[in-house]
């Protein structure tokens, strides 16, 4: 909420933005109640439904805040020095939010009433499968591209685990988020395929990912042949907004179906989440031929254990 504060003003004055401050001072005046109250069963089951009604509350948070921007957009011009700091505030705005709702559901399904049995501890899967995140992931986003341009690319994993050969790659990790990530980057290379080669033709060269375990990294490539991307514009990849693909209806709500591409929210966000647990995101592409994305997680934490 200080953050908040401290952006531009005129953004701070968008319709969009006040309303997302709202929530935020709700939110935490909610939270407040409970400062000094004590850790009883009736409090704590309060505490719940409390955290489930902030997490509603919040749950377009991002579309909002991405419209406030527009609004400033639309009515203001916004200088590159602007742009930066608004990058900057959303970077850590919306990994804030990341974090703040990782602890929320996390709370709100380990405190919630009845957990059903199941390996999951909270959000977090003990034993995460990569590849099949990732194959679910690959059937939504061509569900997408065949609604968007009635064909899709194939998809071919290749799996290599270094540490136990042959067995499928495992990790602690939340499932939504590894989701989120590769979601994203197939919706992206889909696009890039079929525009390259134009929704006329025949076949497509497949999409291929590569999952591989290391002792310290596990590491998912996702390499597409969509034509790639000039140089010039890598910088603008990971902003807030940049797209090259038509805005898609203003409200989600109101068309109900998800496009394809448009918010340009894809891949920063995606770096968000990757490095929320120490990874990172990065984007290698090849003019003329395709794109590389590769998302790095980490399998351990031993350096930072010994830096503690
Ligand atoms: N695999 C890719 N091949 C070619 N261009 C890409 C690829 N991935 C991303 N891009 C470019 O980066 C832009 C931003 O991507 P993203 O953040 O996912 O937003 P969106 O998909 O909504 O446009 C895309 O509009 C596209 O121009
Ligand atoms: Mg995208």
């Amino acid at each position: 909420m200080k953050e908040i504060n401290l952006l531009p003003e005129r953004l701070q004055h968008m319709p969009s933005v006040h309303l997302v401050e709202n929530w935020y001072a709700m939110s935490f005046a909610e939270i407040l109640e409970f400062e000094n109250k004590p850790p009883d069963p009736e409090t704590l089951k309060l505490f719940v439904e409390i955290l489930t009604k902030i997490r509603n509350r919040h749950s377009d948070v991002v579309p909002t805040m991405a419209q406030g921007i527009k609004e400033l957009k639309d009515s203001h011009h916004v200088d590159s020095s602007m742009e930066h700091s608004i990058q900057y505030f959303l970077d850590r705005f919306y990994m804030s939010r990341i974090s703040i709702r990782m602890l929320i559901n996390q709370h709100t399904l380990l405190f919630g009433k009845m957990p059903c049995p199941s390996r999951h501890v909270g959000s977090i899967d003990p034993y995460c499968n990569v590849v099949s995140v990732l194959n679910d992931a690959y059937e939504n986003a061509r569900f997408l591209c065949d609604q968007y341009y009635l064909v899709s690319p194939d998809l071919v994993v290749k799996e290599h685990n270094g540490v136990n050969t042959g067995n499928p790659i495992e990790i602690v990790y939340v499932p939504s988020h590894l989701y989120h990530m590769v979601f994203e980057l197939f919706k992206n290379a889909m696009r890039a395929v079929v525009e390259h080669h134009g929704s006329a033709a025949t076949d497509y060269p497949p999409i291929e990912a590569l999952v591989s375990l290391g002792k310290e990294d596990i590491t998912i490539k996702i390499s597409d042949r969509g034509g790639g991307i000039p140089r010039r514009n890598t910088e603008l990849l990971f902003q807030y907004m940049y797209s090259t693909a038509p805005q898609p209806p203003a409200s989600i709500d109101q068309s109900n179906t998800v496009p394809l591409a448009g918010y340009g929210y894809g891949l920063p966000l995606s770096r968000l989440y990757a490095r929320y647990f120490q990874g990172d995101l990065m984007v290698t592409s090849y003019d003329g031929y395709g794109t590389d994305a590769v998302i790095f997680l980490k399998v351990r934490f031993e350096s930072m254990k010994t830096s503690l």
